[in-house]
């Protein structure tokens, strides 16, 4: 098995094949004058399996059409499969029409990855809410691992756990909520959330006992609303410290700042998209799951 990359992962695509100990071929990838993408491998994957790294964070159009031309270079090259490791997967947040004319962007986005010709697929942490499972998405096989308990551990380690409780914006952050207070030997208490556009997050729900602590855990943080809510709410409430876990940080609009106005404390989140509060790398988790899964 090979390893490449795509513009928004080759820190995480050298990160795993070190971790494994494959070899990483490079990419050249550049536009025309028109803003058209030109991608060449600069290897040989002849009758190999490659894992192709590219998250889907900011920009996920352009990152998914590279991600295509990739696969169609690496298949036209000879290459016996594609693995697709997109950490974080965009457009899964639309898993439903909510309303009438709406594209359901989660599944076209499966339709497009499978159709461009990927074998197989993992992510991390897939929003899969209305799906429950990634097999209700995808036809190829494809794995969504968690990087929950790395996070947690992470935590545990250096800030430590006492008296802390954890806690989810809404019902969906419940099966990531159990997960971490386990990690830590915490309670955990899940808020309700109700969205009323793109930047307006309507959070209800309390605490039942007088807190000091509290870690917040959530799949994505993007525009920071959602979590700016919560931490708002909880230091209200007379929260002294709250943290939060995040897998997936794309922090646009100067979401981080505002969230440290708001009275957040730390921000920790992983590598799935670069960002400042990436302490976690999640090239342990892929690389394990290669070594798994390869193609025998
Ligand atoms: C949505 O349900 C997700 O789990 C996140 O809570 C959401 O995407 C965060 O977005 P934002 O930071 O823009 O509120």
């Amino acid at each position: 098995m090979l390893v490449t990359y795509g513009s928004s992962s080759e820190f995480l695509a050298r990160a795993i094949a070190k971790e494994i100990g494959l070899t990483l071929v490079e990419t050249n990838r550049r536009r025309f004058p028109d803003g058209e993408q030109y991608v060449r491998v600069m290897g040989n994957v002849s009758g190999e399996d490659v894992a192709v790294v590219q998250s889907l964070g900011m920009n996920p159009d352009a990152l998914f059409i590279e991600y295509s031309f990739l696969v169609d270079a690496l298949k036209g090259a000879g290459c016996r499969h594609v693995i697709a490791v997109i950490p974080y997967l965009a457009y899964t947040r639309q898993d439903s029409r909510f309303h009438s004319g709406e594209a359901l962007s989660v599944k076209l986005m499966a339709k497009f990855i499978e159709g461009v010709g990927t074998d197989r697929l993992i992510t991390i942490d897939m929003h899969l809410h209305r799906y429950n499972e990634i097999g209700n998405v995808f036809k190829i096989p494809a794995t969504n691992l968690s990087a929950m308990p790395l996070l947690a551990e992470y935590y545990r380690k250096n800030y430590g756990s006492q008296k802390t409780v954890v806690v989810g914006p809404d019902v969906e952050s419940e099966q990531w909520a159990k997960v971490v207070a386990g990690k830590l030997f915490a309670p955990y208490t899940i808020l309700e959330k109700q969205r009323l556009g793109d930047r307006d997050i309507k959070i209800s729900g309390e605490l039942s006992t007088e807190v000091n602590r509290v870690v917040l855990v959530d799949d994505i943080v993007c525009t920071g609303k959602t979590l700016i809510e919560v931490v708002s709410k909880l230091r209200t409430q007379g929260v002294k410290r709250v943290d939060a876990l995040v897998t997936h940080a794309l922090l646009v609009e100067g979401a981080l700042s505002k969230l440290r106005e708001a009275g957040l404390s730390e921000l920790i989140s992983t590598d799935t998209v670069p960002n400042q509060c990436a302490r976690v790398s999640i090239a342990p988790l892929i690389a394990d799951e290669l070594k798994k899964r390869a193609f025998k």
